[in-house]
């Protein structure tokens, strides 16, 4: 059995206006009131992040995150958001190398690094996110892709840095599509990335680094997954948009024993 705490991150993506976010939070919390099996993270909308802060405050349920950064601390970046400004609404998490950002913002590994080392320098957790394509996946290269994704995106950093580092393996090809990698083909990417966090940082930091993963989880599926020896916790675009359904994934993702 792993001893790793669960952590489970919903990403809303670019939904919900900041009066439909109060909503959700709301909804959320009543859902998850006391709850403390595992980590719980909202990844909202630059544009929510104040008002769910302020609904977040007064509980330790449930966590603020953000869904991007920039590098530099401040400067000439119209339309981007530094990681101070983040701080300074009480964002604790931010997703960082997201497959949409990596496929429509052209994002390299080599940007992803620079933004894991601007979050940590501002204590902000960093979820690292890692995943092959369909087409990686049909004419197994998987192994490669996701080798190359977490050494170069992890290039440089120490072992304390990786004490609050997450990463998120989400296939591309079961992101928003329905197709969920199984619980077997999971476990495998997980166990292969531990390995390669072993290769880097050690056995020690391997062990206690959190995997999450993602890709069309839903409460249906979310235990199976979660059981899994290496998986972690999940992060989940859809089926965090409905306050119900999310607490249940994260009842029944947190109470899967690995
Ligand atoms: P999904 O998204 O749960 O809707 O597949 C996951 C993600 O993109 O983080």
């Amino acid at each position: 059995m792993n001893y790793r705490r669960k952590i489970i991150a919903g990403n809303w993506k670019m939904h919900k206006t900041a009066s439909e976010s109060k909503n959700l939070v709301q909804d959320i919390l009543s859902e998850l009131k006391d709850w403390n099996e595992g980590d719980v993270v909202l990844c909202v909308p630059f544009t929510s992040l104040q008002t769910a802060g302020a609904l977040l405050e007064s509980q330790t349920v449930v966590e603020l995150g953000a869904q991007n950064l920039h590098q530099a601390p401040q400067g000439a970046f119209t339309g981007e958001i530094s990681a101070g400004m983040l701080r300074d609404l009480f964002v604790r998490y931010v997703i960082i190398g997201h497959s949409e950002r990596r496929q429509y913002f052209g994002e390299t590994n080599a940007l992803i690094n620079q933004k894991i080392k601007t979050a940590l320098t501002s204590t902000l957790k960093p979820i690292l996110c890692y995943g092959e394509t369909l087409q990686e996946r049909e004419s197994n290269l998987w192994k490669s892709v996701l080798e190359s994704q977490i050494k170069e995106s992890l290039a440089g950093f120490t072992e304390a840095e990786m004490e609050t580092v997450i990463l998120a393996y989400e296939p591309v090809w079961a992101i928003g599509t329905g197709k969920t990698a199984s619980p077997d083909q999971a476990q495998e990417a997980h166990a292969f990335s531990r390995t390669i966090l072993t290769q880097l940082f050690g056995k020690a930091v391997a062990d206690k680094t959190r995997i999450q993963y993602g890709g069309s989880v839903k409460p249906e599926n979310a235990q199976e997954l979660l059981q899994q020896q290496d998986i972690d916790g999940a992060l989940v675009g859809g089926a965090s948009l409905e306050a119900r359904s999310f607490a249940s994934l994260v009842k029944k993702g947190c109470q899967a024993l690995a």
